[in-house]
């Protein structure tokens, strides 16, 4: 353990969800000696310096703690509240959720920049008791750490849980380990409390909650602090003593300053809230959040029996292609049926589908998802049977895709491909279909194995449940995506649309450089030819040109590896063919 790191898949983890579940840390041998002690103590704030505090002590530092500590909030990190029972503190069961990132709070934040990441807070949590599900305590949003929106009131007081909150399952002897801006609460718990013994740790520097020591009682100003200013002395105080924080509060008219009664943060912006934007702030949330967003009951049911009705029509033009699984061992099974071109399917069934395309619904969020300028290649509906494969799962934050990402700023979602899928018939839960990592649009680790293929999801994937006549939106390139093997007796029926933002091309389009650029063009070698092109994303197929240097030569090279560039190079003025 010395000298290892975080698995990627650990890093991973902690960097879309905010926290990690580590099993098995604590022998059941150490948890029952822990729950014995914890019986014979009274006061759980106490732990540290009671009773039976070596056993406390230990798990302040134990070894495992430590080595996720370093790597997660790191060197030098600290306690910053004494151990205690989860859920002990008065008004701290309840259904209100704490944490989000935004407004942020830089004290708690979570900081990640070329592989090394620094969050500022986190609890450490030791399981003393099985927990299974529905049995309450700690609940968290998968995620919420990087949230770039403010959590909507009713998300936050528990009145709506918007379908993001998760009460993990856990085995006594685990860790758990929770970003302190993860959004997140302790529930009542069903029967019996359960022992979630929780350390809070902070970055060597941030400053979280005052200590009560003897010595944090008194402020120790500088001796002019007699003769300053309420103001002046506000800014000269000093952190660590009982009242530090929340600091003082200055204010300004520009003519006078004063300081604040209320503590509240003031943090001015140029941007204000768009009361007018027509966006629904629970939806805005769950897409920068999530990475997909569905949206309920679009179609009605004359338009869905005419949907399916078409679908019925030409079940006879349905293409079984291959499989998709990508080696899954739990996604395993056959070829993907689809029914392309429904755009131009002859009258009158094309209609149902054509009346997708350009849909107040989907135009209304599109616009707000990505901006205008967004276009369509065509319409396909998905008819996976039951053992269809699934689709393992692809894209993601990392690598980046500049034509295909997510971007968040200044209030706005830029989203440079959004494809949406329709649904014609209800998608159950656990019986396969479309199946997401919701916070992957922001990681900035590569996609575990695990995730690809569904085999190891370490609970981070999901498979939204839908009705016939719900529309699905998904950051098809940020968002990591793909479908579980379809297990339902029905076949699926999803029509899915791509939308690619106005800013790059798939492909398409005029992008020969005769087209183009005319006779400019003519006798030019191959290097000068390859940079004449129109703009193509280059996908799988790999026709874009590249430029190589070697030996201060430039030759071009259509190499399929990658971008690794390393044969079938033309020399230098070889003219292209
Ligand atoms: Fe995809």
């Amino acid at each position: 353990m010395d000298n290892e790191l975080m698995s990627n898949e650990e890093n991973y983890a902690f960097d879309v969800a905010g926290y990690l579940h580590v099993p098995g840390v604590l022998t059941q041998e150490e948890v029952a000696s822990l729950n014995k002690a914890l019986d014979a103590v009274a006061d759980s704030e106490m732990l540290l310096g009671g009773l039976h505090r070596e056993l406390f002590r230990d798990l302040l530092v134990h070894p495992k703690a430590v080595w996720y500590l370093n790597q997660i909030v790191g060197h030098g990190f600290r306690l910053d509240q004494a151990p205690r029972l989860l859920g002990n503190r008065e008004g701290e069961t309840g259904m209100t959720l704490t944490g989000g990132d935004e407004p942020r709070n830089p004290s708690e934040a979570y900081f990640q920049q070329n592989g090394r990441r620094s969050s500022q807070g986190v609890e450490a949590i030791w399981v003393l008791d099985d927990i299974a599900e529905g049995d309450g305590g700690l609940v968290v949003v998968q995620a919420s750490h990087k949230s770039n929106v403010e959590t909507p009131r009713d998300l936050a007081t528990g009145v709506d849980d918007m379908g993001l909150v998760i009460q993990p399952e856990l085995k006594a002897g685990d860790l758990f380990l929770v970003a302190s801006a993860t959004l997140q609460g302790v529930r009542p718990w069903k029967d019996e409390p359960k022992r979630l013994l929780t350390y809070w740790y902070a970055g060597r520097a941030a400053i979280q909650s005052n200590p009560d020591g003897p010595n944090a009682e008194t402020e120790a100003l500088p001796r002019w602090a007699d003769e300053a200013t309420p103001a002046q002395k506000a800014v000269m105080y000093v952190p660590g003593f009982k009242n530090s924080s929340p600091p003082p509060v200055l204010n300004t008219d520009g003519e006078e300053t004063w300081v604040e009664a209320d503590t509240s943060v003031i943090h001015p912006s140029i941007y204000t809230r768009d009361p007018i934007s027509g966006i629904d702030e629970k939806e805005f949330y769950f897409w920068d959040l999530n990475g997909y967003l569905v949206v309920r009951g679009v179609m009605d049911a004359e338009w869905l029996a005419a949907a399916n009705e078409a679908v019925d029509k030409f079940q006879d033009r349905i293409v079984v292609g291959s499989e998709l699984a990508g080696g899954s061992v739990s996604q395993a099974g056959t070829g993907r049926p689809l029914l392309p071109g429904l755009l131009d399917l002859p009258d009158p069934y094309n209609e149902p589908f054509r009346r997708m395309i350009a849909h107040p619904s989907v135009v209304h969020r599109l616009n707000w998802m990505g901006g205008s300028g967004y276009r369509t290649g065509g319409a396909t509906v998905f008819c996976a049977v039951q053992g269809t494969s699934g689709h393992s799962l692809h894209d993601g934050n990392e690598p980046m895709s500049p034509s295909r990402g997510y971007y968040f700023k200044n209030g706005r979602s830029y989203c440079e491909t959004v494809t949406i899928t329709w649904q014609l018939r209800d998608v159950e839960p656990g019986l396969g279909g479309f199946a997401c990592v919701p916070g992957s649009h922001k990681t900035q680790y590569s996609t575990p194995r695990g995730i690809r293929t569904c085999d190891d999801t370490m609970g981070l994937v999901v498979q939204p449940v839908m009705k016939a006549g719900d529309v699905l939106f998904f950051m098809d390139g940020g968002c990591t995506h793909g479908a579980l093997a379809w297990k339902n007796p029905i076949p699926r029926r999803g029509v899915l649309i791509k939308y690619q933002s106005k800013n790059s091309n798939w492909g398409g389009g005029v992008i020969d450089p005769q087209d183009r650029w005319g006779d400019m063009v003519e006798d030019m070698t191959e290097a000068q030819f390859a940079v004449m092109r129109g703009p193509e994303r280059d996908g799988r197929h790999r026709t874009v040109p590249r430029l190589v240097v070697h030996d201060g030569q430039v030759f071009v090279s259509y190499d399929a590896e990658g971008d690794s560039y390393s044969s079938k190079y033309r020399k230098p003025g070889e003219k292209r063919k």
